[in-house]
């Protein structure tokens, strides 16, 4: 990672902490294993809460074409900064509850490094709604988390008819995660 994108995180962090929730952008480690189940021939892909863009790094590295990446942020600076670092990427600057909006349909994953648990359980009902409003059969909703429970809340999970699965611990990270994903009915 480039030290000026580290010094745009830790910018953005000080004047938007309840925004962007984290310590440090996610490590190699959790990026690999976030995209670990992409294929590269499985049709487009939804990243929610892009930030300097070390997951979306890891997208098209997982070999998803620029154009075949959707990625979500709300901060205009980080904006800016996807659009200069990925070209042909599809950046959209706003709320991740309006995914379900996005001109894109059938993608394989939405890959989230969003602050999940801390965001309001209507927030969490709207992105995951979006999700199983956007995902091909057996698609996934990837969503890494810092602490013991899934990355979503049972109200959502249960509701929605959510099922998941997880990845072990990611201790090179700050701080360690793990990894959830997300299945829409049967699927896991
Ligand atoms: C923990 S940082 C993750 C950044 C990067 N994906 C990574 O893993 O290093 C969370 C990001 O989500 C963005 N974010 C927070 N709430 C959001 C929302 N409602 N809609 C879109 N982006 C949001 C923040 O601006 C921040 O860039």
């Amino acid at each position: 990672m480039a030290s000026s994108d580290f010094a745009l995180f830790m910018g953005q962090l000080f004047r938007k902490p309840h925004q962007v929730v984290a310590l440090a952008p996610s490590s190699a480690g959790l990026c690999a294993e976030m995209v670990a189940e992409l294929d590269p021939d499985g049709g487009p892909v939804i990243e929610l809460g892009a930030g300097t863009g070390n997951i979306t790094r890891a997208i098209l590295d997982a070999g998803i074409a620029p154009e075949n990446c959707h990625s979500i942020e709300m901060n205009p600076e980080f904006c800016d900064h996807l659009r200069d670092r990925f070209p042909g990427l599809n950046v959209y600057q706003m709320s991740a509850g309006e995914c379900g909006d996005l001109p894109v349909e059938n993608v394989q994953a939405i890959i989230s490094g969003l602050p999940l648990l801390s965001m309001p359980t209507q927030l969490q009902r709207d992105i995951l709604t979006g999700f199983t409003q956007k995902v091909a059969p057996g698609g996934q909703y990837v969503q890494f988390t810092y602490g013991p429970k899934p990355s979503v809340t049972k109200a959502v999970r249960d509701e929605l008819n959510l099922s998941w699965r997880r990845s072990g611990k990611i201790w090179w990270n700050m701080p360690p995660a793990r990894v959830y994903r997300f299945s829409h009915g049967e699927h896991v």
